[in-house]
């Protein structure tokens, strides 16, 4: 779907959101929402805000996980995930603490494994993903699966790509300073979300929106796994879109 601009697609993105919460709350269920982080979602979190703060949205039966963090990473820093989901949405809204989640980049490396079993098995103890937020990095990684991530690849520690480094080096204050590791949901893990929704905005992401829905399948470009999915949707603005 193209939207002529990011902020009509990113409200609508908000209220197909906002619609499940408040169905799933009709219901007494819990609705699962897998998240993600880096300036696409912000303005889909902005709106979820503003339904909460005008329209008494409620997030009491919001469950969230979270798609990567770097590795290592304290969760008070700045940089970290945590801290970006609390500035955006946590702290604005009125989700529970224990209903969300977010892969920890303080785990000691020995456990990294276990941890991250344990992370797909608490996604699967809420029956699944209802609906999976994506941005697309230059690299074309969803999350943090870079290029040779496998399309059944699990919850795991990566490393990332010396793209996907300089990318984030503003942040950090130089490349030097981006770790190199991450903890990210895998492409597997991804698929079993019930809807998947990957945005993308500007004239930026173009190339790698166009190789992502027209080109050959293939690990160098891990978005082109989505082609192999029915619940898939591109939601792009028009500058994301002009070389499609
Ligand atoms: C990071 C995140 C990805 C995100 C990508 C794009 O690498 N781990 O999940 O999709 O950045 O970021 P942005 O939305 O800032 O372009």
């Amino acid at each position: 779907k193209v939207y002529p601009t990011a902020d009509e697609a990113s409200i609508d993105v908000a209220h197909r959101i906002s619609h499940l919460i408040q169905s799933k709350q009709h219901n007494g269920e819990k609705a699962i929402l897998g998240l993600a982080t880096g300036a696409t979602p912000i303005k889909v979190y902005r709106e979820l805000v503003r339904l909460h703060r005008e329209e008494g949205l409620s997030f009491q039966n919001v469950v969230t996980f979270n798609l990567d963090e770097y590795y290592p990473m304290h969760p008070t820093a700045d940089q970290s995930y945590v801290s970006f989901m609390k500035k955006h949405l946590f702290d604005l809204v009125d989700i529970p603490t224990e209903n969300i989640h977010i892969p920890d980049g303080t785990v000691p490396a020995d456990q990294v494994h276990a941890y991250c079993e344990d992370y797909e098995r608490k996604i699967s103890s809420y029956g699944g993903l209802d609906i999976q937020l994506l941005g697309i990095g230059r690299t074309g990684h969803i999350g943090f699966n870079e290029p040779g991530s496998a399309p059944n690849s699990g919850t795991r520690l990566v490393t990332l790509d010396d793209l996907t480094r300089r990318d984030a080096s503003r942040d950090f204050g130089g490349k030097e300073n981006v770790p190199t590791k991450a903890i990210t949901m895998g492409v597997g893990t991804i698929f079993k979300a019930k809807e998947i929704i990957l945005m993308a905005w500007n004239e930026k992401k173009a190339e790698i929106v166009k190789k992502a829905i027209e080109g050959e399948l293939s690990a160098d470009i891990p978005a082109t796994y989505l082609q192999l999915s029915d619940n898939v949707e591109f939601i792009l603005d028009q500058d994301a879109a002009s070389l499609l």
